[in-house]
């Protein structure tokens, strides 16, 4: 039976974060380059997104490529930044078909140039579409993006454009690469780990985690469904009691 019977569509989340893990283990399990697990993540990307755009989640921000993955061999960081390029220009007509907003978080200046003046044409040409935002996290790090933040914030105290007292959770949120999405509801990463490796640590404080043994590239529709009707199984307290909830107090 079709999971999304089960699914209550008045409770879905609004931000969806996924880490899309276990590609290269994907590919060695089929004796392939790890390569290939990457480009075999590309179905599982726009299932997911497509998935997700269907039922109403409203903003879909996926770990594509970490600031500690340019530790990688060369030619895996080229061969994902070569895909990354081709397939922003293959899928762009498709975003403006399904409506989709494209965003991307990180240092993208420390992207190759060719793939900075795909993303900002990509970002540009969507910026209007307004049925799902498909942010993708590019060179992207929570602490760095934290530390940046804190640089812009000292930057204003010290030229008197802030008053230090006036330093809160939303200054602060407007200063993250994060600043035009809402809090992340749902959290899912595939392929067993239990980490969260780095992947938007301000923005989860309340996120419900789900962890599944799936290896990305076999992430599929039923398998987002499957998260899904966890997270809707769970009570989201924010710190409140079971009664206060109940009540709506
Ligand atoms: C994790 O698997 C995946 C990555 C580090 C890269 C994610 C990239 C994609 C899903 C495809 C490219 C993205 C775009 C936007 C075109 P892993 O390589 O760490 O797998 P492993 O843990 O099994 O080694």
């Amino acid at each position: 039976m079709e999971k999304l019977k089960h699914i209550d569509l008045h409770k879905i989340p609004n931000h969806v974060a996924i880490i899309m893990d276990g590609n290269g283990r994907w590919a060695k399990g089929k004796g392939m380059q790890r390569v290939f697990g990457h480009r075999n993540a590309l179905t599982a990307i726009r299932e997911t997104a497509d998935t997700a755009s269907e039922i109403g989640v409203k903003f879909i921000t996926l770990y594509a490529f970490s600031t500690e993955n340019w530790n990688r061999p060369k030619f895996e960081v080229d061969a994902l930044m070569s895909l990354l390029v081709t397939t922003l220009k293959k899928e762009l007509p498709e975003f403006q078909r399904k409506n989709v907003k494209v965003n991307a978080i990180g240092n993208l200046d420390s992207l190759p140039k060719n793939a900075q003046k795909i993303l900002a044409k990509v970002i540009d040409d969507t910026k209007t579409n307004n049925k799902i935002t498909l942010t993708f996290a590019l060179s992207y790090g929570s602490r760095e993006e934290i530390v940046n933040a804190i640089k812009n914030i000292s930057k204003k105290v010290v030229n008197s454009e802030l008053d230090i007292e006036k330093i809160n959770e939303k200054i602060i949120n407007n200063h993250l690469y994060t600043f035009n999405l809402p809090d992340v509801d749902l959290l899912i990463r595939t392929s067993g780990e239990l980490r969260i490796s780095n992947f938007l640590l301000w923005q989860i404080a309340y996120a419900e985690l789900y962890f599944t043994d799936i290896l990305w590239p076999d992430f599929r529709r039923g398998h987002f469904f499957d998260a899904i009707i966890d997270y809707q199984n769970r009570e989201r307290r924010f710190g409140k009691t079971s009664e206060q909830i109940e009540t709506n107090e």
